[in-house]
């Protein structure tokens, strides 16, 4: 190289070759004291002193990790915690909600990840500078010897003033047996069409290749169960035959005189013994409206909107609804018509099971409000004064 070469043409580097490393690390401190530009070492192996000599700052890549490991454990802590504590609050285990102790896995977790990510990318595209693929000095003429026994010290460009000249004189003065100018590369920018297609080929063939790899893997290999205990146990399926009963149906009804916890037992004597009976609600509006709900969806069907027998069945149910209106129903104590809802009568299925204790005696007023309110009495028509 000669030092004639135009200023207009810019360089990235000037390059000074040593045979020693003693040499090398004698002109380390001269070159640095010129000031010209970045000073940058490349050699075959590590030489001892050479980060100090050169003044390299230490990588800050494990500051990141760290930071970035904190915060993946304050992230999982946080998230783990609005979901447990604040947006689904479930108790498990009789834990209370936001048990911190419950989220060190996931914590733990994250922070690995985060940590790992940072460790991986950062050093990629930060500190190795990806997508920037070819170092200009890798293809310098020294390189080839800088790989097996030679030293080199680069003058490196650290803007636009760099002055070749003065970097290559500084160089020999120091002691450099041969120097070498690179050309600055063309740096193209990252996202040329090419870049792009190159990338997008790459992630095509990526999912190609696991793709076919997922489905041979499991066409190939029978998928392993981790855990079967509860899928293979023996059990009842809802709406499904079994054997173990004697009728063959899955679902059974409640075992006779079951009482569900928090109920009352009902009548389960006769009708007679029932009309005992004292209806435990009071007649408050309430009350009225949930009867009057009850029995539009259990009773109107088969004894009419009045009460009166004429519900919308037809004759193909075969029962004879009774009349409620009729003076033998009128007559009825309390406890002989909760009686039939508890029990049913002939062709009068038991509407136990679809009616709660509160709802069969509301229906009972409301039975009650339906008789007065079609046998009205000049009274009824008189105003309650207070
Ligand atoms: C599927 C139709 C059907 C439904 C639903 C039904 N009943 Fe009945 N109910 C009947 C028939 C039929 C009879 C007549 C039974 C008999 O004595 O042969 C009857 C009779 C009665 C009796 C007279 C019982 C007696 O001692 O003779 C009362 C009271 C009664 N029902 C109230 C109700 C109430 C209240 C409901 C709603 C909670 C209701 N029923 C729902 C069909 C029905």
């Amino acid at each position: 190289m000669s030092e004639t070469m135009p200023a207009s043409e810019r360089s990235y580097a000037v390059l000074g070759i040593f045979d020693t490393p003693d040499a090398l690390m004698q002109a380390i401190p001269k070159v640095r004291a010129s000031m010209l530009g970045a000073v940058e070492a490349y050699t075959p192996y590590p030489i001892h002193g050479i980060d100090d000599a050169l003044g390299l700052r230490k990588s800050p890549l494990g500051g990141m990790v760290l930071v970035m490991g904190i915060l993946g454990a304050l992230t999982a802590f946080g998230f783990q915690y609005w979901i447990s504590a604040v947006d689904y609050p479930i108790i498990t285990g009789g834990k209370g909600a936001g048990s911190w102790e419950a989220f060190i896995p996931i914590m733990f977790e994250v922070t690995v990840l985060f940590a790992t990510f940072t460790a991986g990318l950062g050093m990629l595209f930060l500190l190795n500078k990806l997508p920037f693929f070819g170092h200009p000095v890798l293809s310098s003429k020294a390189m080839s010897s800088i790989t097996r026994d030679r030293y080199a010290l680069a003058l490196e460009a650290e803007d636009e003033s760099f002055d070749s000249g003065a970097a290559l004189r500084a160089l020999q003065a120091a002691g450099a047996l041969e120097v070498e100018v690179l050309p600055a590369p063309d740096r193209s920018p990252f996202l040329t069409s090419d870049f792009i297609l190159r990338v997008l080929g790459g992630i095509f063939a990526a999912c190609v290749v696991s793709g076919l790899a997922m489905y041979f893997a499991t066409k190939w290999f029978p998928l392993l169960k981790p855990m079967v205990y509860m899928q293979d146990q023996p059990r009842l399926n809802a709406q499904k035959p079994s054997g173990f009963f004697k009728d063959r149906h899955g679902m059974q009804r409640p075992v006779a005189g079951t009482v569900a916890r928090g109920h009352l037992p009902t009548a389960t004597g006769t009708q007679d013994a029932a009309a005992a009976l004292v209806n435990p609600l009071p007649r408050t509006k309430e009350i009225f409206a949930v009867g009057r709900k009850a029995y539009a969806n259990r009773c109107e069907v088969c004894h009419g909107a009045l009460g009166n027998g004429a519900g919308s069945l037809t004759a193909a149910y075969g029962g004879k609804p009774a009349n409620l209106q009729a003076q033998q129903f009128r007559d009825y104590p309390d406890g002989k018509i909760y009686w039939a809802i508890v029990n049913g009568k002939n062709a009068m299925p038991s509407q136990a099971a679809d009616l709660t204790d509160a709802q069969r005696w509301a229906v009972v007023h409301y039975v009650r409000a339906l008789q007065r309110a079609q046998n009205a009495k000049d009274e009824d028509l008189k105003v309650a004064t207070p």
